[in-house]
């Protein structure tokens, strides 16, 4: 054992104290008294080790970071995940620095630390809420146990465009849903106390809008309406914080030509005069060195003012703030005032998270024992199978007899390339292949594999082999789509299509004549045309992380029966993005949706998408009947009650996701043509039948109006209930206020 390993085997972790709000400022406020003005800098500034070439710093004699914690320098570091390294930087804060002031440890845990869960966009197809929270508290454990204070999640940002890579960390195109979902991943992560041994911080991100980037190009332009912004993009920011996150993260666009890391606009009057938050905001990676990109800053003294000034007190890796503060308070044109608003927003910040108390406090020895347990994998079994998605299921292709003749084809079917981006510290290895599961489920025997073809290339040579295989089976099993490295950060495509010679080998063993089961991996929603058309059954299994193949085996085999809903449409085709369910209402719409001349819609594709928002499918059917309005007006604060029967006609017992939707019939601005309102999501045995009761208040009726007020307008309302953003089952009700 080295002397380090000693030292962490020798770590306490004795309850801590759980401070309260009004305790950490006072402790944060009497530390503050003894600091320097450079210390409180230190504080504002979050080092990534691996990027730490810091030039040109002009009072320190050397670029070595351990020196910068020594001098107090250093508020936080990024991305450091080796426990033993972890305990070396704390230890150099809290005994080689004058004041001993802990560091933070920040990490990206999006969808895993160790255990690997599907990703977002696909645990968003859940429905489920309370599955989000448990899954990140179980990421909050893991991280907890590897040195990690803050994660940089979740990611509420709407998103509308599949071109673009980070869809998959989403939670998709509607802003009902995104709120519940980032509200349960803080909860999650936070859990009841961030002084707990088992939580972890959460970061909401990307402030603001940043899911709206231009023609779906990554770091590009956002540009849009104050409306659209607060009506839309907002809500899942606020949703996070008003659920407790710690900290929110500044995104790389402008909003209203201003970069989001130095707008006042959001990150003063949005931020903290609206919305009172009492959190920290802390850049996106070198987000502040990115305005000298945009030219809305001269220099980086430039930047450092524009940010200070307009409210961001936390810089990740961007150095401006240590380096130009003390002189632009010198010189006057920064007032201190504002250097002690932020540092004391991070030390109160290190105080409720229990690093005074104990700053060893996430660090242990023998850490494999906590990761990737029996309990977390079944966990992400749960979540895969909760997140894969039926998009089709001819003549009850799906389940398949457990004696069928499986041909498993394609360049994802043996691979455990499976994690998705922003793995965490994810392996690989953890990941169960489609063909494990497979085999896991049907035997050896029954499961054949060919790989047909890569996933991005143009060599065709391997069809042959894959057509012989199929030849010998009751039923080809496709397992195709992106690899998960398309998708992320920096990974936006102009075409949607299932890349390489993908389709072509599907094409070739469709002339088998065949049942044909695609299993679709991606990290966006991609066109599915020719497989809608072609194939008898599509299962979307996004990017499902460690246990992929026995959950995907567990549908195929009717073990487990789908109830994912998509929270992102289908396009036919990328000429048609954005297009999302919540679209606002035209001048000239197009009653079928289809060309008709003079009508808003394109003379080649429908408005509608080949898949919208909301549906999937189940091996169960569910049929919607007798939706009653307790009244046929409200007012005032008064709740209308929507009572439904939802049966399930089929022998098979499955899960509905029931979803209400609200029309406004007329209002003083455009609204949407539909808005999701309320969710449920229902256990139903065979042959049973269950009354669904739904509420609406005022507070769901409302919009943004022409004044920019958050409210209700006297009129009507068409309400909406069924297992799609498509729904038709419908009633009219009025509200007068
Ligand atoms: C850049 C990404 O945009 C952000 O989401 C992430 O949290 C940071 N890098 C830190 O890794």
């Amino acid at each position: 054992m080295s002397n380090i390993e000693k030292e962490i085997a020798e770590l306490a972790h004795p309850e801590l104290p759980n401070h309260n709000d009004e305790e950490c400022l006072a402790l944060a406020e009497k530390l503050m008294s003894q600091m320097t003005l450079k210390e409180k800098f230190g504080q504002l500034f979050q080092l990534a080790p691996s990027n730490a070439n810091i030039e040109g710093l002009q009072w320190q004699e050397t670029n070595d970071f351990n020196d910068l914690i020594k001098q107090g320098l250093v508020g936080s570091i990024l991305s450091v995940a080796d426990i033993k390294e972890i305990y070396q930087l704390q230890k150099t804060a809290v005994t080689q620095s004058r004041l001993g002031i802990p560091l933070f440890f920040g990490y990206d845990i999006i969808h895993g630390c160790h255990t690997g869960f599907p990703i977002n966009l696909a645990m968003a197809c859940s429905f489920e809420p309370k599955l989000i929270e448990r899954v990140a508290q179980v990421m909050a454990f893991e991280a907890s146990h590897n040195g990690i204070t803050m994660t940089f999640s979740p990611m509420v940002d709407l998103v509308r465009d599949p071109r673009w890579g980070r869809v998959m960390e989403s939670n998709g195109e509607d802003p009902y849903l995104n709120k519940l979902m980032g509200q349960a991943y803080v909860k999650g992560f936070q859990q009841d106390s961030l002084s707990s041994y088992n939580s972890i911080a959460s970061c909401c991100k990307h402030f603001a809008a940043y899911g709206m980037v231009e023609a779906g190009r990554e770091y590009n332009t956002v540009d849009m309406s104050e409306r659209e912004l607060r009506q839309y993009h907002l809500p899942g920011y606020k949703a996070c914080l008003d659920a407790g996150a710690s900290s929110i993260m500044t995104s790389f666009n402008i909003y209203n030509g201003v970069p989001a890391t130095a707008n006042k606009f959001l990150l003063r009057d949005i931020l903290r005069n609206e919305w009172g938050y009492s959190g920290f905001t802390i850049s996106d990676y070198t987000s502040s060195y990115e305005m000298l990109d945009h030219k809305t800053s001269a220099n980086e003294r430039e930047v450092a003012k524009q940010s200070i000034l307009a409210g961001l007190d936390h810089e990740m890796v961007s150095t401006t703030y240590i380096k130009y503060l003390e002189e632009l308070i010198t010189a006057n044109e920064v007032n201190e005032a504002l250097i002690n608003e932020a540092c004391l927003r991070m030390l109160t910040f290190k105080y409720k998270s229990g690093l005074f108390d104990n700053p060893y406090k996430n660090i242990y020895a023998n850490v494999d024992q906590y990761y990737l347990t029996n309990n977390s994998r079944q966990l992400a079994k749960e979540a895969a199978i909760k997140s894969i998605v039926l998009l089709k299921n001819d003549n009850q292709t799906l389940p398949l007899k457990p004696t069928t003749k499986i041909a498993l084809v394609g360049p994802l079917g043996k691979t455990n390339e499976l994690v998705g981006a922003w793995g965490g510290l994810v392996k690989n290895e953890s990941c169960v292949t489609v063909y494990e599961g497979l085999v896991n489920q049907f035997g050896q025997a029954n499961v054949q594999f060919a790989e047909g073809c890569n996933i991005n290339d143009n060599d065709s040579s391997l069809f042959e082999q894959a057509y012989e295989v199929a030849k010998n089976s009751d039923v080809i099993v496709l397992a195709i789509g992106e690899s998960q490295t398309m998708s992320g950060e920096a990974k936006s495509r102009a075409y949607l299509n299932i890349p390489g010679v993908q389709n072509e080998l599907a094409r070739k063993l469709k002339s088998l004549g065949k049942p044909i089961i695609a299993i679709v991996f991606a990290g966006r929603p991609l066109e599915l045309e020719w497989y809608q058309n072609n194939v008898d059954a599509i299962l979307f299994a996004w990017f499902l992380g460690s246990e992929t193949g026995d959950s995907i085996a567990d549908i195929v085999s009717g073990k487990a029966n789908p109830s994912a809903k998509l929270a992102m449409s289908f396009p036919y085709t990328v000429g048609q993005v954005p297009v999302y369910y919540n679209q606002y209402k035209t001048g000239r719409p197009s009653a079928t949706g289809k060309y008709s001349e003079f009508r808003s819609c394109y003379i080649d594709v429908p408005n509608y998408p080949l898949y919208s928002f909301g549906y999937g499918l189940s091996y169960s059917k569910f049929e919607y009947s007798n939706l009653q309005l307790s009244k046929k007006q409200i007012s005032g604060k008064e709740k209308l009650v929507a009572k439904v029967t939802l049966t399930n006609t089929s022998s098979i017992d499955g899960v509905e996701v029931a979803q209400l939707y609200i029309e406004c019939k007329s209002f003083s601005v455009v609204r949407p043509v539909r808005e999701l309102k309320a969710i449920q999501k229902i256990s139903l045995k065979a042959h049973e039948s269950k009354e669904l009761t739904f509420e609406i208040g005022a507070n769901d009726l409302a919009y943004y109006n022409i004044d920019m007020e958050f409210t209700p307008e006297d009129t009507d309302y068409i309400i909406y209930i069924g297992g799609c953003s498509n729904a038709n089952i419908s009633d009219n009700f009025s509200y007068n206020s």
